[in-house]
């Protein structure tokens, strides 16, 4: 764990939850890992933004000493609160920001800048309008300098895998939320990256696409090998998909700590200890949910005792059932 963040109290009573205490630590996957060598390494990353004017100016620390290593082949989920830092997080893995200290290491590489080695998939999926499904997918892969056979070939192949064949002709708005999704994803794999960084992919999708997709994203991890870090506020999400789960605290971003998820894949997203391993997880962010609603409302604002990890009554979405 990153010696900057709080000590925590752990989750009594959870047996699937084991703490990872730096690297030595081991958890379920934890000898998988380190079979498979190490992808992504963060040391000591700090980073802060500096917003205002005048006698407004003031620097914002938005991540503070992060430290923790994503394996190759791995699915690495990152949670926290609203403004912990996580996209910041993910824009400084993708080179796409730098941070102000500490150091980021690609297969062993210090980060310069962006590559196709590693590439953002976003809650807006980014898709060009003006151009077909399969278009959209061949995009990337002119810039890899592919010709027109071998682009056509490759987004077939990966148009298949995300079951969008015969949508390939098919503008951006003439599909549902889900389906663009999928493109997108189609055409960040197809570029073959080593590594995919999505940041809230499916936040913007009703809860039965978002099934589809979590059932679909786990059988094209399972087939393609990709090293995946995947940003959700939902710790369902998280459960269902990730071998570990990296909690973030907020004010400053950090480290909160390490949760490795224990259960083989594919996964049956309906096994009891799966969902008591998610319940009990929720059952702790209620204490850092509470400290935020502290931070950021009046102090007569009370979370009720179980408000989050209780269902909500049919029908109704109070937008934290699931998430933090
Ligand atoms: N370019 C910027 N300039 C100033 N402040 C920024 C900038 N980018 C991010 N921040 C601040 O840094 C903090 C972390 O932002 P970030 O977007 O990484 O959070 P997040 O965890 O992704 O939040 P969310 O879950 O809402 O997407 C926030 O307080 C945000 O206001
Ligand atoms: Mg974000």
């Amino acid at each position: 764990m990153n010696a900057a963040a709080p000590a925590t109290s752990g989750t009594p009573g959870v047996s699937p939850v084991q703490e990872e205490h730096g690297q030595d630590a081991r958890g379920g996957n934890a000898h998988k890992r380190d079979a498979r060598g190490t992808k992504v390494r963060l040391r000591g990353v700090s980073k802060h933004f500096e917003s205002g004017v005048g006698d407004g100016a003031h620097r914002f620390e938005a991540l503070r000493d992060i430290s923790f290593d994503v394996a190759d082949g791995e699915f690495l989920a990152l949670v926290g609160p609203s403004g912990c830092g996580k996209s910041t997080l993910i824009n400084v893995i993708a080179g796409l920001d730098k941070p102000d200290a500490g150091e980021v290491f690609f297969e062993g590489q210090p980060v310069q800048g962006a590559g196709p080695d590693r590439l953002v998939i976003f809650q807006d999926h980014g898709l060009f309008p003006w151009l077909t499904v399969q278009k959209n997918v061949e995009f990337g892969l002119r810039v890899l300098g592919l010709d027109k056979q071998a682009r056509r070939e490759r987004a077939a192949r990966y148009l298949q895998m995300v079951h969008l064949t015969r949508f390939r002709h098919s503008f951006p708005f003439q599909l549902s939320g889900g389906m663009k999704q999928r493109t997108a994803l189609a055409r960040a794999l197809a570029v073959e990256p080593q590594v995919l960084l999505m940041d809230e992919p499916f936040a913007a999708l009703d809860p039965r696409t978002r099934d589809i997709l979590h059932v679909e994203l786990q059988n094209l991890w399972l087939q393609t090998h990709k090293t995946i870090v995947f940003v959700t506020h939902s710790v369902e999400e998280a459960v269902r998909l990730s071998d570990r789960i990296v909690v973030m605290a907020s004010q400053p971003g950090r480290v909160r700590r390490i949760i490795p998820v224990p259960f083989p894949h594919p996964r049956d997203f309906l096994d009891p200890e799966l969902v008591e391993l998610r319940a009990n997880i929720l059952k702790e962010f209620e204490e850092e949910l509470e400290i935020l609603v502290k931070k950021e409302g009046d102090d007569d604002w009370h979370l009720k005792a179980g408000s989050i990890s209780a269902r909500p009554p049919r029908g109704v979405d109070l937008g934290l059932a699931d998430g933090i």
